[in-house]
């Protein structure tokens, strides 16, 4: 994938290649600007790749697609919705049947946690409870394939721990299969079960990892030998790309 910026270009993304199997939980990790958001924005249909091809469930990505849902940095709600109102958007732009999925809309809310908010606006919500809105809204159309990023990146660490559970449940709960962009090592090594390791830009698969560790994982488990050799091995690879390297 290359940018045109100034007239100069960008190379962002070079032979990115992997596969994601149903239902496994993917994270991706890797050094800010190496083209973590513009990957998903090419499997996503948001944008066409300058060379090459993406396939999706055996289909060519040409467009923005109903299959995937995307939870993005941050929770973009529409402040003059109410909660359940942004979590309908995508039923009322994709032109679905509003009764039957209001009642999956409100059972969504109190998946994530937000039972008794329906009718409240964003802005009564914390930052937290609203990214949680956002991951609702993202599973109301019942696409098979989540795509988060980074969507836990402004949020203060202990609410991030508690987000990390509830994705972790939330996943197990609904059977999809989720790829989790984050630049925390920890982030990825505690959800994923396989960790796609990204080199800086242009960023191309440096390596992919395994985690077999049991589920469902607790926080404790962080402090586990096998974690911590999962984190290193990983933050190893990555060098010294700066905040790649870091904690949460
Ligand atoms: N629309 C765009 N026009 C020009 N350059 C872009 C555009 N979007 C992203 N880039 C560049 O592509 C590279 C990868 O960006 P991005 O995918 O956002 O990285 P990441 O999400 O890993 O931080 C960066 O150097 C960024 O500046
Ligand atoms: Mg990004």
């Amino acid at each position: 994938m290359v940018f045109t910026r100034g007239g100069r270009a960008v190379h962002a993304l070079d032979r990115i290649g992997f596969e994601v199997a149903d239902g496994a939980f993917v994270a991706i990790v890797g050094p800010s600007g190496c083209g973590k958001s513009t990957l998903l924005k090419l499997v996503a249909g948001l944008r066409q790749p300058t060379k090459g091809r993406i396939t999706l469930y055996g289909r060519p990505v040409q467009g923005p697609r109903a299959d995937v849902g995307i939870v993005f940095q941050s929770p973009v709600l529409l402040p003059w919705r109410t909660v359940i109102g942004n979590v309908m958007l995508p039923i009322d732009v994709l032109g679905l049947d509003r009764p039957s999925h209001r009642t999956k809309a409100r059972e969504l809310l109190a998946l994530v946690g937000l039972a008794g908010f329906e009718e409240a606006y964003p802005q009564e919500l914390s930052g937290g409870m609203q990214q949680r809105a956002a991951i609702a809204r993202a599973l109301v159309y019942d696409a098979p394939l989540l795509m988060m990023d980074e969507p836990f990146g402004a949020l203060d660490a202990m609410t991030r721990e508690q987000m990390n559970l509830e994705v972790q449940r939330i996943w197990s709960a609904s059977g999809k299969t989720v790829v989790f962009i984050t630049h925390s090592i920890p982030e990825a090594v505690f959800l994923a079960d396989r960790i796609v390791v990204m080199s800086p830009r242009p960023g191309r698969v440096l390596s992919i990892i395994d985690n077999a560790a049991p589920r469902p994982r607790g926080l404790d488990d962080m402090s586990l030998p096998e974690f911590n050799r999962l984190v290193r091995e990983i933050r190893q690879l990555l060098g010294s790309q700066g905040e790649a390297g870091g904690p949460h």
